[in-house]
Formats: structure tokens, sequence, C-alpha cells
């Protein structure tokens, strides 16, 4: 089948996506993992060469962000059937416009892309789909009315994550009347909304309050620059720090102890991915609890993309499960830490 033909093919069956129970497609987490897909090697459908795969990455802004990129490199790898082309946005989503346009000029066979931001889509997704090249989220969501811009959506529940950090922080200090300062990711990015989201209805009725809340833009600088400011603000008012990332965490615990406090005693830290720095600070004592988001989406995704172009089916939303760990969790996970 030519690449023509393949893609008249999948524009009809993006209109018509099945949704498959989520078993069928799991998370795979391990890029190696023996009869996944992304394993077994192969282009996806009767394509002779190897799949094309344009993805626009958000930026390096995290550990996070460095996990999902070796994640994607790893995996749609030539021995694994891809050709992949990949960009660094650097956190602007008029790059993240501008590598898509020219995948789409370069023909290539599928698109991903994890939105920097989640509005203002739709005429360079409508432009992807008029070219007949479907689109594949990774991570993060776009917010857009016409939900057959893109053929399935794999990432982590972040409102479930931002829910997750409220409900224990409510069941580990009620009664402590702590005050919260919040450092919150990318302005307008899917994780930086629903977090706060997830998290503010968590709390709500309890006797903690978020009495600020500022972004940190997901980076370690950034959130120690946002910290330092808070203490100067709010001093000994601050009891408890919700960092939308470690990053961001591990930023304020350098400028909360530069100020002279304990953090994760003194000021307890919460925050959100579980990437290994973040971890150690956990085992440590610094930061009080982490829920996971998990960066490994090279497995599903090549997965996805090769199911995609077989005409076969393929779940519109692929949910990643998420664990969660306290400072006891985190030394007994650490050793077998992959990210
Ligand atoms: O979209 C996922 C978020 O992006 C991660 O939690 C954060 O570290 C990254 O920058």
């Amino acid at each position: 089948m030519t690449n023509l033909n393949r893609r008249t093919f999948l524009g009809g069956l993006a209109a018509s996506a099945i949704v498959l129970p989520l078993a069928a497609c799991g998370n795979d987490t391990d890029p190696g993992t023996a009869g996944s897909p992304a394993a077994t090697g192969g282009g996806g459908g009767d394509k002779a060469g190897p799949i094309v795969l344009g993805f626009s990455q958000v930026g390096a802004e995290s550990g996070w962000r460095a996990a999902n990129t070796k994640s994607i490199q790893e995996t749609l790898t030539a021995e694994n059937g891809f050709d992949l082309k990949f960009s660094d946005a650097q956190q602007k989503q008029e790059n993240q416009i501008q590598a898509i346009r020219s995948y789409i000029s370069q023909g290539v066979d599928v698109i991903a892309f994890s939105p920097v931001v989640e509005t203002g889509w739709d005429a360079v997704l409508q432009e992807a789909k008029e070219a007949k090249i479907p689109v594949i989220l990774t991570d993060r969501a776009v917010d857009s009315q016409d939900d057959s811009l893109y053929v399935s959506f794999i990432g982590s529940d972040f409102v479930l994550e931002g829910d997750t950090a409220g409900k224990w922080a409510v069941e580990q200090y009620k009664g402590q009347g702590l005050k919260i300062v919040e450092l919150q990711g990318t302005t307008g990015a899917a994780p930086a909304i629903d977090r706060k989201e997830g998290f503010e209805k968590a709390i709500a009725g309890s006797d903690l309050t978020i009495i600020d809340s500022q972004t940190g833009n997901f980076t370690r600088t950034e959130g120690k620059t946002v910290m330092e400011g808070f203490l100067q603000k709010h001093g000994d008012q601050i009891g408890m720090v919700f960092a939308h990332n470690d990053d961001m965490g591990l930023g304020a615990i350098e400028a909360i102890e530069a100020a002279g406090k304990k953090p994760g005693v003194d000021i307890k830290i919460i925050t959100i991915d579980a990437v290994k720095d973040g971890m150690q600070a956990l085992a440590d004592g610094k930061i009080n609890y982490i829920v996971e988001c998990n960066p490994l989406l090279g497995p599903d995704l090549a997965d996805i993309a090769k199911k995609v172009l077989a005409g076969e089916s393929v779940q519109k939303r692929i949910v990643v499960k998420d664990e969660a760990f306290d400072q006891e969790q985190a030394k007994a996970a650490l050793p077998d830490r992959k990210y």
C-alpha cells in the first residue's frame, strides 16, 4: 500500500475510532518488554520501509521531560521499525506549531506531540487532518471541541494526581491549619490546570488553605525564585508547599534551606512526578509525599502508531497508571527506580 493509500484509509479510521478496553493496550513501561510491538520490531501496517514519525517535544524543562524524551528515543528506533524525527520546542507553542507544519510538509506517516499548552491547536491539527496524517497526543491534552483532530491521547490523569496529593495532605495534616503555597506548572498547560483543580477540590472543606499560588514553569530555577518570593512575603506563615512537579519542589528546598528552615519538617512539601532526584529528597526526609507521573510513554506511542498505520482500531484515550510514595515507600522503591 502506498503512503497515500494508507493515509486515505486512516482518514476513515480516525472518524470511526473504536474504543477498546484499557487492558487491551495497557501501559508497558519497559521499552524492551518481549511481546510488545515495540520490542518485536517491524514497521506498522503493510508499509515496506520504516514508519516516519515526527515528534514535537515540549522542551527539556525537568527530570520528567528528560526521562520522557529518553523513553521515546529509545523505543522509536530503526530496529523497531521507526524513522524518528524529533524536535524540542523549548516550551514555546509557536515552535511546536512550526515543527508540526514542517512534519506535514515533509509528508511524515504520523505526527505525535506533547502540547506545551492546552489551547490554540485547531488550525494546525486541521492542516494535518487535511494532509491525512494521523496525530497522536502524548502526555498532555489539547482543549478542542473537535476530537477527530487526533486519533489517540496517551497520558496520565492529572486531575487524579492533584486529587491524590490533596487527599494525602488532608489525611496527614488535618487539624494543623497549615497554610499552603502552590508552585504551579506552566500557565495554560494541562498538568498545571488539572493538578490545581484536583488538589483544590481534595482540600476543600478541610482546614488546609492555599495562601499563594504562582507559576514556576516546571523548572528548578523558577521554583527556587518563586519560593524565595513566597518566603519573603509570607515568612513563618507557610506550613506547606504543593509543587506541580519535583523540579520546582527541589528548587523550593534550596530556597527553604537558604532561609534557615528545614524542608520536610518546618515546611511540608508535596510534589508530583517521582523522578529519581525527587525520590531521593523524599527518602532523605526533605519532601513528605510524591505522586508519580509515569514518563515512560515510548512503548505505548510505538504500539498506537503501528496499529493506526495498520488500519487497526485504537483507544481514543489511554490512561497511564501512576503510584504515590511516602518517605518509607521511597526508600524501598529507590534502588529499582528506572527514572
Ligand atoms: O506534562 C508532564 C509534566 O511536564 C511533568 O509533571 C513535569 O515535570 C513536566 O515538565
